[in-house]
């Protein structure tokens, strides 16, 4: 089911669990086994919680929204010879992949036919965005995407109630796969005066930073994968951020 703006936008992206291939259901209903293997302290929490309780996330993501910009700075300088954060002029991985790598690993390979899985629907669905995002991808440093194209971010929120609000550092869309068993806990996007029930299976792809979005309070156990990008991460790959004149040298 496709929601769009007036101008035929696509804003929102329901996609059916009836045709969700079987081994992503799998995936999608050993996640809470596989958090409980890997971070047992925090699954036990509690199973009801409400927005103003807080809830638990884990951030596997690169960014780039907090890298030194070269813009401006002398070109026969080596930026290592001039003063500020030398080491944060790239992109950058969250502190939860250093420190939960074995849970990262754990979900990463819980969740590969999962990724393969919303990356073609995704591919079909929004294909100018899609390919414009992943050319940003190709040019990323050190090793490359940590994830699975097209996503640089995955977030694994428990027990999970949000108060609203709009991404602003997402890239376009962004998708949530909500898991585990609960009741209520339904997803709101209030510029389209849409309340959803949400069932298992249930994996939605919409413009984050566009839309204002919460979930309501829930019972039972409720968690949400969440696969985004930082939209700052074109700053690298049009420019380096700023500081490719000093690359360029760097090659000679
Ligand atoms: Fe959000």
């Amino acid at each position: 089911m496709t929601f769009t703006d007036k101008n035929g936008k696509e804003l929102l992206f329901i996609l059916s669990p009836n045709t969700l291939p079987e081994p992503v259901r799998n995936e999608i209903s050993n996640l809470w086994s596989v958090l409980e293997a890997f971070v047992p302290d925090v699954v036990a929490q509690g199973d009801h919680v409400s927005a103003q309780e807080g809830f638990h996330a884990f951030h596997f993501c690169e960014y780039n929204k907090y890298a030194e910009k070269g813009y401006g700075a002398p070109s026969d300088v080596h930026h290592y010879d001039l003063k500020g954060n030398k080491y944060q002029r790239q992109l950058y991985v969250s502190n939860d992949v250093k420190k939960y790598p074995d849970l990262f690993q754990g979900l990463a390979k819980g969740l590969e036919d999962t990724s393969d899985y919303i990356n073609n629907r995704l591919k079909t669905l929004i294909p100018e965005s899609y390919d414009r995002h992943n050319e940003y991808l190709k040019i990323l440093p050190l090793g490359g995407n940590i994830l699975s194209p097209p996503f640089t971010g995955m977030v694994v929120n428990i027990g999970v109630a949000t108060d609203a609000h709009r991404d602003d550092g997402d890239e376009e869309y962004c998708v949530v796969c909500p898991f585990g068993r609960h009741r209520k806990g339904e997803i709101v996007i209030y510029e389209l005066k849409l309340v959803i029930e949400v069932q298992i299976f249930f994996i939605f792809a919409f413009l984050s930073r566009n839309l204002t979005h919460f979930n309501l309070e829930f019972e039972g156990n409720r968690g949400s994968v969440v696969l985004q990008s930082d939209r700052t991460i074109k700053g690298f790959a049009e420019d380096r951020n700023g500081w490719g004149h000093t690359m360029d040298e760097e090659k000679d």
